[in-house]
């Protein structure tokens, strides 16, 4: 009996299981049919910012070899299927002419996926800002926000009539925050101001997109990746209280609170101040149709005057770390986040992603390849899912990361998160044991 098989009560009937993926982890091709570059793949081209020197250029070669992923999706038997476009891929320079090669690889994508029974789920951003607007500010340039709605209004004119589901950006505090105050992530600026800067302007950006998209495709169901973490303060020491605070106001929610409730919280309401104004707090908060939630894990923050913002990143206590997952896992943060975010934003919430990663899954000898860590953790945040749900959390959805093993940003190659093993090597797809898991979990909601 599958551990799936095991959970009771059922789910309900038309709960949407899918699978995520984004265009620069998975595609490949940079250079291929005219895409121009984006501020990811400047990022990999400088020493010491991504493991092992690993570079997207072809990644899982996605752009070509999508007919087999879609195949694998089938297989799989998800409702539906969340992937990012490329900006720069559609519009090489950011804004200005289009790309038709770029766009016709959508268009074909979005066809063979509703032609296998699976819904698209399509998200604008997913991190690859074309260098070409870097190079004008990028998104501390509040241009960026209009260029963004320009982009959002060329793929929904394309798209529009097929697409149902859009979401606006994928983890706008990760790219913000890893992008402007601490540098993880593209651009890799370290500056207050840069980053209270993206944070206004991606917040108008998606508050232009989402007006455009309810004018250009009528009846879309249109939210927002967000990914809610709890932060807690590591250790006993008094200093990390306020450090951890502050990181999860500009973690949790300088982004849904001005898109959902229409003000940004406390902390941030003063120093944003200079770069709003009038009339902009209207246009970032649309009404939108549900909350995408991004969940890995909670955070453990300690104070340290060389960063930023005195805020840097703590350890886990080691008490928590599960032997058959090698990780500190916490489920019931992630129950507790799902009951509090229904009562917060009185929204429907997707999970959007959640997942497991780990660098050593590989085929053994016969060619299997066993992944018992994930399996272990998708069972446990399932279920917490399901207590949530029992506890009065809104729950409609949930989306695995990842389809496949991907370009995992700073760390290269060296994670792997997906459900199909990716030999990067000869580009070989291979459904790990965790793939047959959530297909029996499926099916067992079909009653099949
Ligand atoms: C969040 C991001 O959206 C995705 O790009 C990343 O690969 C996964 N989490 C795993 O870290």
């Amino acid at each position: 009996m599958t551990p799936a098989a095991k959970t009771s009560p059922p789910w309900p009937a038309d709960f949407v299981w899918g699978v995520s993926t984004s265009a620069f982890q998975i595609e490949g091709a940079t250079q291929a049919d005219g895409r121009g570059p984006s501020i990811w793949d400047r990022r990999c081209l400088i020493q010491g910012k991504v493991a092992a020197g690993d570079t997207a250029d072809v990644a899982c070669d996605h752009y070509h070899r999508w007919p087999e992923d879609v195949a694998l999706m089938k297989a799989l038997g998800v409702d539906a299927y969340r992937f990012s476009v490329s900006w720069p891929r559609v519009l090489p320079r950011g804004r200005g002419g289009p790309n038709p090669a770029g766009l016709d690889f959508y268009d074909r994508l979005v066809d063979a996926l509703l032609e296998g029974g699976i819904t698209p789920w399509l998200c604008l951003y997913h991190w690859d800002l074309p260098q070409a607007l870097q190079d004008l500010g990028g998104w501390t340039n509040r241009d960026c926000a209009g260029w963004f709605a320009d982009y959002t209004t060329l793929v929904a004119r394309r798209l529009g009539d097929r697409v149902g589901h859009w979401l606006t950006f994928n983890e706008f505090s990760v790219f913000t925050m890893f992008g402007f105050a601490i540098d993880w992530a593209a651009p890799g600026i370290t500056d207050r101001e840069a980053h209270l800067k993206a944070i206004h302007h991606v917040n108008l950006a998606h508050g232009l997109a989402v007006q455009g998209l309810r004018a250009l495709v009528p009846g879309a169901r249109i939210g927002a990746v967000h990914n809610r973490q709890r932060v807690f303060p590591e250790g006993e020491r008094e200093e990390n209280q306020e450090a951890a605070a502050l990181l999860s106001e500009h973690w949790n929610d300088v982004f849904p609170d001005p898109q959902i409730l229409g003000f940004y919280p406390p902390r941030t309401a003063r120093l944003i101040e200079p770069y709003v104004r009038a009339g902009d707090m209207a246009r970032i908060c649309q009404p939108l149709d549900f909350f995408g939630l991004n969940h890995y894990g909670p955070i453990f923050a300690r104070a340290d005057p060389g960063w930023t913002w005195g805020y840097a990143w703590g350890d886990a206590p080691e008490t928590r770390v599960r032997p058959e997952i090698g990780w500190a896992v916490f489920p019931e943060v992630f129950r507790d986040e799902l009951v509090e975010l229904t009562r917060r934003y009185r929204l429907p919430v997707f999970i959007t992603e959640n997942g497991c990663g780990g660098g050593s899954d590989a085929p053994d000898p016969t060619g299997a390849v066993n992944d018992p860590h994930r399996i272990a953790y998708l069972t446990l945040y399932t279920e917490a899912m399901k207590e949530a749900m029992a506890a009065g959390a809104d729950v409609r959805g949930y989306f695995v990361w990842s389809l496949l093993d991907t370009f995992e940003w700073g760390s290269g190659y060296g994670q792997r998160f997906g459900l199909v093993h990716v030999d990067f090597k000869t580009l070989k797809r291979t459904p790990k044991a965790s793939f047959d898991w959530y297909r029996a979990l499926i099916q067992a909601r079909r009653g099949q």
